[in-house]
């Protein structure tokens, strides 16, 4: 059995770091002038003084990354202007799965052709020295946004360049992205990542970290999403982190996504409390819809403002921001600053302070919460020496199940469905160790749904617009 806990801390980092640190790739980065340099960023570049300062709404935080020093900076200056919170630096897909090579070979191309032939920032490529310039000047938190499952070198070179908040995890950054990268390699990694972070931290300037919650951000049952994010929280504990993000996508219920909310943000303190991180500061991260999005601008547009105001009544801490241009492809620089400036005037329209409750949103509390605690226990009480074994146990084992996952280590047994408010409903647990009761209670909400749908439609079918319902 193996429960979290600080003894499972990775000793000797600075014997990881040295290899790391003595790839050419590393550009010369020295942990001690890092150091320095870390000490000497704005107060403001820290996401915990952002998230500290009184404020009405979420925070805002877009997207964005283009292989080109110039544009990202002018992504950077336009984001800035039109009132982003945190800036985002998003990592091309070459670099997330470890081919630096290539990466370097499209930059080339690309400053040489004056084209983009790479969908994101080729960090590693450019090197620290250069993206420490793209934020001279810069007074707010710069969020690595990526989604990789090796991401040491990456974040060595994000944190070198005063990027003080990387969001992942051994699971979110593995089980969505990739089909073959290992899973306990990637959780291997991720403990790495996670214990630079807490070494660069000082107590009033720490490395922030956000776990990714929408997963695969197709039909992901809340208490899975809830599990995996309180997991991710724990293992960031485990490695000295003492600031993280909770974090889910919309679900396409608002009862859903209100229940959800109030779960994450309870069980995450009570799980930490329990294991003796009490200390961590945790917030909470609400992502705009992450399913298929509607080619149309204006409907585009109305899903935007729409869950801007669903982030408002969950009182997230911060909201993660779509473009109306999500369906067509990467977004221009004033297409992103347009969202940005949507979304915060309809957080700012409708701000809300009370939480909404409802006998349903209750049910759908009760219902959360009974099924992630049935989820932790499960893996508390598997084997494993390390809290992080048991985890990949129950992955093994299909006792943690992301559907839709690509993951040869992921068992895709559980099958999910909406009912008819739209809230996802589990029809087949596989060997999610959920309770009789809970999944029969499932199994009641989800008639409600098949009541009123035609008697000839394949199951497929339904998957198929569940999948689509904002298209
Ligand atoms: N610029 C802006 N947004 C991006 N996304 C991915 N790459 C970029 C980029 N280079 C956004 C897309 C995608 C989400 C995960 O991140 O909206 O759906």
């Amino acid at each position: 059995m193996a429960k979290p806990s600080a003894k499972a801390r990775l000793q000797g980092i600075e014997r990881y770091r040295d290899q790391v640190l003595s790839q050419p790739l590393a550009k010369g980065i020295s942990p001690d002038e890092v150091r320095h340099y870390l000490a000497k960023l704005p107060p403001g570049r820290y996401p915990q003084v952002a998230y500290a300062k009184p404020r009405s709404g979420p925070l805002i935080q877009p997207r964005g990354g283009f292989p080109l020093f110039e544009a990202q900076r002018r992504l950077t200056q336009e984001l800035d202007a039109a009132g982003a919170d945190f800036i985002p630096l998003t990592i091309d897909s070459y670099t997330r799965h470890n081919q630096y090579d290539t990466a370097e070979q499209l930059l080339r191309r690309s400053e040489n052709e004056g084209k983009n032939y790479l969908n994101g920032y080729p960090l590693v490529s450019h090197g620290y020295a250069v993206t420490r310039e793209l934020y001279s000047g810069l007074n707010k938190p710069v969020s690595l946004r990526h989604g990789t499952p090796d991401a040491r070198l990456l974040a060595e070179v994000a944190i070198a360049s005063g990027i003080v908040e990387i969001e992942g995890g051994g699971i979110s950054d593995c089980l969505p992205y990739s089909e073959g990268f290992p899973l306990d390699r990637s959780l291997l990694y991720w403990q790495y990542v996670d214990r630079l972070c807490a070494a660069n931290s000082t107590g009033d300037a720490p490395i922030h970290r956000e776990s990714f919650g929408p997963l695969t951000a197709t039909l992901v049952p809340p208490a899975i999403v809830v599990a995996i994010q309180i997991i991710e929280a724990l293992l960031a504990a485990e490695q000295g982190v003492t600031s993280f993000a909770v974090s889910y996508g919309q679900t396409g219920s608002v009862i859903q996504d209100i229940a959800t909310a109030h779960v994450l943000k309870t069980l995450t303190r009570e799980y930490l409390g329990m294991f003796g991180f009490e200390s961590m500061r945790t917030y909470l991260v609400y992502h705009q819809w992450m399913g298929r999005f509607p080619p149309e601008p204006a409907k585009a547009g109305a899903l935007i403002a729409g869950s801007s105001v669903i982030a408002s009544i969950i009182s997230a801490d911060k909201i993660v921001v779509k473009t109306v241009d999500e369906a067509l492809g990467i977004p221009d620089p004033w297409i992103n600053a347009d969202a940005v400036d949507i979304v915060r005037y309809m957080c700012r329209t409708f701000r809300s302070s009370e939480p909404l409750t409802s006998p349903l949103i209750e049910r759908e509390i009760a219902l959360i919460e009974s099924e992630t605690r049935s989820i932790l226990q499960t893996i508390f009480s598997m084997p494993g020496e390390v809290f992080w074994q048991s985890v990949f146990h129950a992955f093994q084992l299909g006792c943690l199940d992301v559907p839709f996952s690509p993951h040869a280590d992921n068992a895709n047994k559980l099958i999910s469905m909406r009912d008819s408010n739209g809230s996802i409903r589990i029809c087949d647990r596989g060997n999610v160790l959920i309770c009789d009761e809970d999944a029969e209670e499932e199994r009641v909400l989800l008639q409600s749904r098949l009541a009123c749908s035609r008697d000839s439609e394949q199951t497929y079918e339904r998957l198929l617009s569940d999948i689509n319902m904002m298209v």
